[in-house]
């Protein structure tokens, strides 16, 4: 079998695209510079070099653009949030990158599907937390990196998959990884559904505190500059 590439130059082109996208503004917020883009671009060309990594970056970017764009919007947007929180932990950016690889054993008829999902579809999707972790472990990768796969989808009301955890307990990346996977999710296009706005997507996310982490929330919020909160209420 033929081994899976990473089409770097595309990647690039992408991580661009989904730069502007978020800070179109040249002269707005302190990350919108070509200086601050430069900085992720080179930190996701640095995660390709490592030979662990590369091979699951191949394998997302062969799923086809709306999982690999997704991944991407994360890297980043995981990225800048980490970055402005001085949240430091060197795998996070892995983690961001890689949190969805168990999607690559879902097939793009499930993906893709503008219905309702059957039970065993649903069964599979909500598969893929627990198969990226095992694939990311397979790889070598450190629990923490691995833990960003499993433990995405948890929701501090105990509704998400695969556990049902409380994920207040659950560390502050982790959390913080839920909003901004959300947040991509929300605002990019799907083959059965146009793309929420940056402000539909942030009121959507402000309606789910009992779910998300409001503070990230907050904090995403800022960072996308998209209008004023109110700096005492990180709800409002
Ligand atoms: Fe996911
Ligand atoms: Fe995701």
């Amino acid at each position: 079998m033929t081994p899976m590439t990473v089409d770097l130059l595309l990647s690039q082109t992408y991580l661009h695209q989904l730069w502007q996208k978020h800070w179109p503004d040249k002269t707005g917020f302190v990350h919108n510079s070509a200086s601050a883009f430069h900085q992720y671009e080179s930190l996701f060309l640095s995660l390709c070099r490592d030979g662990r990594i590369y091979p699951l970056v191949a394998r997302l970017q062969s799923m086809g653009p709306e999982t690999y764009h997704h991944s991407l919007d994360v890297f980043l947007l995981g990225n800048v949030l980490a970055d402005y929180l001085q949240m430091e932990m060197a795998e996070l950016a892995a983690g961001f990158l890689l949190h969805d690889v168990g999607k690559t054993y879902i097939s793009s008829y499930i993906l893709q599907k503008s219905g309702t999902l059957t039970p065993e579809e649903w069964e599979t999707v909500q598969e893929h937390p627990m198969r990226g972790y095992h694939l990311l472990r397979a790889h070598g990768l450190e629990d923490s990196i691995a833990h960003m796969a499993l433990y995405h989808h948890e929701r501090g009301n105990q509704t998400g998959y695969p556990f049902g955890l409380p994920a207040w307990e659950l560390p502050a990346p982790l959390r913080l990884l839920s909003v901004v996977d959300v947040y991509s999710a929300l605002t990019l296009p799907r083959s059965y559904r146009k793309a929420l706005t940056p402000d539909q997507a942030l009121y959507h996310l402000r309606k789910h505190t009992e779910e998300l982490d409001a503070v990230y929330i907050h904090a995403l919020l800022n960072i996308l500059h998209t209008h004023e909160p109110d700096p005492g209420n990180p709800s409002s």
